[in-house]
């Protein structure tokens, strides 16, 4: 794997050099192509260690299109970007077949998706909101001969997800950058998800990384037990589709850890910022593509059997009774949108349709995704 990354570090280091011009090189000085020159280092060091505060312990750049500094972007291309690498390589050893079609999303540069390149990808699409990011990414793709397609996509604007069907669907260090204020991040990027495994196909895999730390790590294990109780199957690096017991004490979570090693160039850069980086560390997890989730989005009929009642939390529940039985219907204030406002006006004797409903014991969440259209009023009915 470092042999396969090494390749891609003459590249990174090209086009870290082509966006910041002779910023960082004294005078006429030549540029080796394989080492950064002393001057240079102190600039991506400098980045290394800015970039690295705002992304772990204040976190205040997660979000932030941290692309255009270009001491930074040193630092994300040729620090960060190798380690994003050698992590999807190694959240990636254990696939059966190398997949075709991948999509990176919230790509930066594009590491998971060159990642998949080096294990035999035909075609990888790279999507962020960031253009500068895509750009980013593409033009190292095209560095390695390839030609991909990139595009840009913001969730948090509605961007619709990329066209396409893929057998790889990745997001990594992005979840954390989406919604990152919103007490309801972890429905939100949930609902995003199951969105986005529509565009898996059969036998495809959904790959999330997140960093390792106790908030970032916590979090996608929140947002795995929702997938999972709602019929999305893991493939690993779990071994059973079952609550995540890491997040039965508050201050536990769960991630992997692998030996490394790094390039020479980003080892003295590692070196030179004091960075304690022995291990490879990330929290990871593969999803398959499942039946039961395409099951999912397919609309249910049913009549409103209940008067409408709020329930303690504010939630509005009705009780639908469909070729499942009687379920309860159950939306929250907070999840109100253009799809499923037809909830608000249900009577009793109302016949409806729901898209893209969560299941839980008993019954089924609306959510913002979630579609109510009136088949037909019960007034209407004599
Ligand atoms: C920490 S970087 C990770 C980039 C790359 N996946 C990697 O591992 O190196 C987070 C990425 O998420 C992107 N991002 C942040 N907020 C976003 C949003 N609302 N929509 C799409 N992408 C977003 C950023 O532009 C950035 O490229």
């Amino acid at each position: 794997m470092t042999q396969d990354l090494n390749q891609w570090i003459p590249r990174l280091l090209k086009l870290w050099r082509k966006q910041c011009g002779r910023k960082f090189v004294p005078g006429r000085s030549a540029l080796p192509l394989d080492r950064l020159l002393p001057s240079e280092q102190t600039a991506v060091v400098q980045g290394m260690l800015k970039l690295s505060e705002g992304l772990t312990r204040q976190r205040k750049l997660a979000g932030e299109h941290y692309f255009s500094d270009p001491s930074m972007l040193g630092a994300y291309l040729l620090y960060f970007w190798p380690i994003s690498y050698l992590q999807a390589r190694y959240a990636l050893k254990d696939t059966q077949t190398p997949p075709a079609m991948v999509l990176d999303l919230g790509s930066g540069g594009g590491p998971l998706g060159a990642a998949c390149y080096d294990m035999g990808a035909r075609h990888v699409t790279f999507a962020d909101r960031s253009r500068v990011a895509v750009k980013l990414a593409g033009d190292l793709a095209r560095l390695a001969d390839r030609e991909p397609a990139v595009c840009l996509w913001d969730p948090q604007q509605n961007t619709g997800i990329p066209e396409g069907r893929f057998d790889l669907i990745g997001l990594e260090h992005v979840l954390n950058e989406l919604w990152p204020a919103d007490p309801e991040r972890i429905l939100r990027r949930v609902s995003m998800l199951r969105k986005i495994f529509t565009s898996l196909n059969p036998g495809g895999n959904m790959l999330l990384i997140e960093p390792a730390l106790t908030p970032t790590s916590r979090d996608l294990l929140q947002i795995r037990n929702h997938l999972v109780q709602q019929g999305y199957g893991l493939v690993g690096p779990c071994l059973a589709n079952q609550p995540c017991p890491a997040l039965e004490k508050p201050s536990d979570s769960c991630h992997s850890e692998y030996e490394w090693s790094l390039p020479p160039l980003v080892q003295d850069l590692v070196k030179l910022a004091r960075f304690q980086k022995k291990t490879l560390k990330m929290t990871n997890l593969l999803f398959g593509y499942s039946l039961r989730s395409e099951q999912q989005g397919k609309p249910q009929i049913f009549r409103i059997v209940s008067d409408p009642l709020v329930s303690k939390n504010k939630r509005l529940r009705l009780l639908g009774c469909g070729r499942n039985g009687r379920l309860s219907l159950a939306l929250k204030p907070t999840l109100v949108s253009r799809d499923n406002r037809p909830f608000l006006s249900l009577k009793r004797g109302d016949l409806i349709r729901v898209t893209s409903a969560v299941p839980r014991e008993g019954g089924l969440d609306l959510t913002e995704d979630t579609k109510v259209e009136v088949i037909l009023r019960a007034e209407k009915h004599n």
